[in-house]
């Protein structure tokens, strides 16, 4: 899938993790509230066919901060085919949750023009083999460029002094790819997931080292102007895909 290239003020956040139940819709809906609440609304993208970014808008309330929805999962699995899609009006993200089983060859597509890419990752044997495997994939075939430093990783589902989170470490560090954040394994984004909203919408006192948690992510991700400055000085482009251009439905609050 790719972004309209004119997008100019527009970030475009990818989340991405082959590995099912890594934290990828968590990590975007708790992102698009929090840029929600921040203003202006942001657009959510929702590519996984199992659709739970868009039941997760489903369950938000009108009164809360307006997020927009595009439901894009018939446009993010065709083999080999780029698909355009085109934010809100307005917004100034546009978070794309992607759904766990992506086709290598769909890879390049979906990461090439990403201004930031996250990948969260969960500290069992199992998540990090699959996550090693992943990530040799995006740099070798998806031809991933390392110095456009827009590939973060968020370790999520951590528990404090655990042996599994001191080998996920162990292992994110070998890796030369910043760990912008450490999301505790915490009944608090259950919580939100049910009701259509983020830990930044939770009483305070409920999430403090959650959103300081979160706000490291969004730190990072507001630094991407200066991270796309810095490859664009350096010379570091990456060749566009031939693109179906198509107007994805809507979903969610209107
Ligand atoms: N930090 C966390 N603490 C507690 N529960 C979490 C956390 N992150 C995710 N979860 C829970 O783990 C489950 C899987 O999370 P989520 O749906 O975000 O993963 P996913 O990567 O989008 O999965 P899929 O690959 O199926 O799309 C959900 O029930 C979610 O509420
Ligand atoms: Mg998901």
């Amino acid at each position: 899938m790719q972004s309209d290239p004119n997008r100019g003020n527009l970030h475009k956040i990818v989340i991405l993790n082959p590995k099912g139940g890594s934290g990828k819709t968590t990590l975007a809906t708790n992102l698009a509230s929090y840029f929600a609440r921040r203003g202006p609304p942001p657009t959510l993208i929702d590519c996984d066919p199992l659709g739970y970014s868009m039941r997760w808008l489903d369950n938000r309330s009108s009164k809360r901060p307006k997020v927009y929805g595009i439901a894009a999962h018939d446009h993010c699995t065709e083999s080999g085919k780029g698909v355009e899609l085109h934010a809100w009006p307005g917004s100034r993200q546009m978070i794309v949750d992607l759904p766990a089983a992506i086709p290598e060859n769909q890879l390049y597509y979906q990461t090439y023009d990403a201004d930031s890419i996250l990948i969260p990752v969960a500290p069992s044997e199992i998540d990090i083999y699959s996550a090693a495997r992943f990530i040799a994939n995006l740099l070798l075939v998806a031809q991933f460029d390392r110095r456009k430093r827009n590939l973060a990783i968020v370790a999520n589902r951590t528990r404090k002094n655990t042996v599994s989170l001191r080998m996920l470490m162990r292992f994110l560090s070998s890796l030369e790819i910043p760990v912008v954040a450490q999301l505790r394994d915490s009944q608090v984004f259950v919580r939100a997931a049910a009701q259509g909203i983020g830990i930044c919408d939770m009483p305070p006192h409920l999430v403090r080292n959650d959103l300081d948690a979160l706000e490291s992510v969004v730190t990072w991700l507001d630094n991407w102007k200066m991270r796309r400055f810095d490859a664009a000085t350096s010379g570091i482009t990456r060749r566009a895909p031939e693109a179906e251009v198509l107007t994805p439905m809507l979903a969610g609050h209107d």
